[in-house]
């Protein structure tokens, strides 16, 4: 049987700087649905590669006092190897300086100057070279480029032009006719009210005042407009016009594409100028072109002269790139624009990685190893609390399969972290350590198994995403092939009973936040802003941004009250110190061990005034366990135990000793 097929792009990008993190964004959320959909069973195209024509390109080369093809060859590399490092499954990489795609660029010109629907004539008007756009006088922000606010010059010279009023009815009709081709849906009011409505003009496809492009073969002094070159990409890199029957059937299976993912600034070319030159063409249109929004930084757009982008490969280099590739997809609102704030990264490697999943993973491995010899068990018949998770984590495939349809890649993520959550929480009341204790091997071996079984289904949703984590989860647990499809998440139970499971180093470290906040503030190198026109108009984005993320949280700031989800972030449990000692040069300070039930944790606490360090040991207390972790006069503190006070009198709250280490108290 054939499989269907899924072909994906990201927008080519623009080879003249190295790319920052905002560029990894697209690629990465184009990578998951990639990634996604192969796992679902179709035969994915996922196409990317580098825009590699145009005057930007031809000055940054003569700037760098270095031959243009030796220059690109550069920073490709650069590039292919940053998509390596973030794990980009990509099928191909298209350069449009390779003769695949310049000669077919050529033949596309010289059949539509043919057909009639390219003209020359001569341009006058403003262009913006950095977004190699043409504009006309009106359309002009302050006499800056409407779309990036820098410096538009006046171009005069002899130029092509592309007959685009002849097909916008058409195109009207198919907006009309396939409500579900732009996404967010509010880009479609756009492109209709500030593109069409006014008036749609032929575009300038043509340029002779510099020659690094594909050269117009019937009139050589013209270089085809870069964009009518670099749109072409998503058709000659699957073959379109090649003489080799193979191309040609490669195209006939994968074009249409089903999603083009662009930045929101670059909607306008694919949802205008690309239709319609497909359109003359006879050729079908894209199934959907998919805008997302932007990632943002606290002082506006990312960019050298303001001195804040993130150079990606240093993150990558520090925290790993799942933990990348996660930050991005759940942070961010598919469509939306978000901020990167180094205290929400922080964040999220702690609380979301660390200590959700990688706890989970943690404990459930060292409670195998503890109380059933490393084997998976058998299970012995499921009871309510067993199948509530079960029906949570079946419910939540068919939620992660909606909002992939919709490529809501954060909503995806929130639901298996639903299950992430659930089933630390399962851990805790099923309290796996008291059925050991009492001999309960019936019990114990159901529990085992759920949490075994539950974190396989864990790892096959997160395999899109998390690529590597799912791998090495799927390893420990000795899952096999046919247990880690994804048809295997429609029913529960396809982790092996018997397998042996391996331990291993905690999947994601506990980031110590001081530390991390510095060494990112160094890592985005601050520099004094110059841009300052366009630092407003984009701070005004952040602005709107940042209000929507603090909605919620202010409406809890103005009543002093709290809602139970902010409360049950708290994570509270019974630990017993085992060992208790002073903390040199700190008289109020004590360092603690304290048995968490499947860990022992360090904790340093300002109780040295009130105890001796012997009546703590064998103490039974209550220990805040999602803290972030800190260093107190240079010793670390994973935690915090609670203690009542007044005036001079401090009492710990301690736990009847009936209650097993690691309980939650709720
Ligand atoms: N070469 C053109 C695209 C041609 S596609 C036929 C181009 N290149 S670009 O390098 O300037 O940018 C390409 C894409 O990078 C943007 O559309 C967007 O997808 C992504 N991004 C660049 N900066 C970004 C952010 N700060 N945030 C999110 N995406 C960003 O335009």
């Amino acid at each position: 049987m054939t499989k269907p097929t899924f072909y994906i792009t990201t927008p080519i990008y623009y080879p003249n700087d190295t790319l920052h993190i905002g560029h990894s964004y697209t690629t990465v959320a184009a990578d998951a649905l990639a990634r996604y959909k192969r796992l679902r069973g179709y035969d994915v195209m996922y196409l990317t590669g580098t825009d590699e024509h145009g005057q930007k390109i031809q000055k940054r080369a003569e700037e760098a006092g270095k031959d243009v093809m030796e220059f690109l060859d550069e920073i490709i590399a650069w590039i292919r190897d940053l998509w390596d490092k973030l794990d980009i499954s990509y099928d191909d990489f298209i350069r449009t300086t390779e003769p695949r795609h310049t000669k077919v660029v050529e033949e596309i010109f010289e059949r539509l100057i043919e057909q009639g629907d390219i003209y020359l004539d001569a341009y006058e008007g403003w262009y913006c070279t950095p977004c190699e756009s043409f504009w006309a006088e009106r359309e002009l922000k302050d006499g800056k480029c409407p779309d990036c606010g820098r410096e538009v010059h006046f171009v005069r010279e002899p130029s092509y032009f592309f007959r685009m009023s002849k097909y916008v009815d058409r195109l009207l009709q198919f907006y009309e006719e396939n409500p579900d081709f732009i996404q967010p849906e509010s880009r479609k009011n756009e492109m209709i009210n500030n593109f069409i409505k006014p008036g749609l003009q032929d575009l300038c496809v043509s340029r002779t005042s510099f020659d690094w492009g594909v050269r117009v073969r019937s009139n050589p002094k013209h270089v085809v407009y870069v964009w009518l070159d670099a749109l072409t990409n998503y058709i000659t890199a699957i073959g379109y016009g090649s003489d080799n029957p193979a191309d040609r059937e490669k195209f006939e299976r994968y074009w249409p594409a089903n999603v083009h993912f662009v930045g929101k600034e670059i909607v306008r070319f694919h949802v205008i100028y690309w239709p319609i030159i497909l359109m003359a063409l006879g050729l079908p249109l894209p199934k959907k072109v998919y805008g997302h929004g932007f990632l943002l930084m606290k002082d506006g757009k990312m960019s050298k002269s303001k001195g804040n982008v993130i150079d990606p490969k240093l993150l990558i280099e520090r925290y790993g790139s799942d933990a990348i590739r996660y930050f991005l997809l759940r942070e961010i609102p598919f469509g939306q624009d978000g901020v990167f704030t180094p205290d929400s990264l922080v964040e999220r490697l702690n609380y979301d990685l660390a200590n959700d999943l990688g706890n989970l993973v943690h404990r459930t491995t060292a409670m195998v190893h503890k109380f059933s010899g490393g084997v998976i068990p058998v299970p012995a018949g499921y009871q309510a609390q067993d199948q509530a998770l079960i029906d949570l984590a079946l419910q939540t495939v068919k939620d992660v399969e909606a909002h992939m349809d919709e490529m809501q890649f954060s909503l995806a993520l929130s639901d298996i972290w639903k299950v992430v959550r659930q089933a630390n929480k399962y851990i805790d009341d099923t309290a796996p350590w008291a059925l050991y204790k009492n001999g309960d091997t019936d019990r114990l071996n159901t529990v085992l198994y759920t949490m075994t079984d539950v974190i396989r289904m864990v790892a096959v949703l997160i395999q899109p995403f998390l690529p590597r984590t799912a791998s090495e989860i799927l390893r420990r647990y000795k899952i096999d092939a046919e247990a880690a499809k994804w048809d295997a998440l429609y029913s529960f139970g396809a982790a092996s009973s018997g397998q042996t499971v391996e331990q291993g180093n905690p999947l994601f470290p506990r980031l110590d936040i001081k530390a991390e906040l510095a060494a990112l503030a160094e890592l985005t190198g601050k520099r004094a802003g110059t841009e300052a026109a366009a630092q407003t108009a984009t701070k005004q984005e952040v602005k709107q941004v940042s209000e929507k993320q603090t909605q919620e949280q202010q409406v809890v700031e103005k009543s002093n009250l709290i809602g139970i989800d902010t409360f049950s972030q708290v994570e509270l449990r019974v630990g017993q110190i085992q060992s208790a000692e002073r903390v040199e040069g700190a008289d109020k300070l004590l360092k603690l061990q304290v048995d968490l039930g499947s860990e022992v944790r360090q904790i340093v606490s300002g109780i040295a005034k009130h105890f001796t360090t012997d009546e703590l040991v064998g103490q039974k207390v209550v220990v805040v366990a999602n803290l972030k972790p800190v260093k107190l006069r240079g010793v670390q503190s994973n935690g915090m135990i609670l203690a009542a006070s007044e005036g001079d009198l401090l009492k710990l709250v301690t736990v009847p000793e009936t209650i097993p280490n690691g309980a939650v108290v709720k």
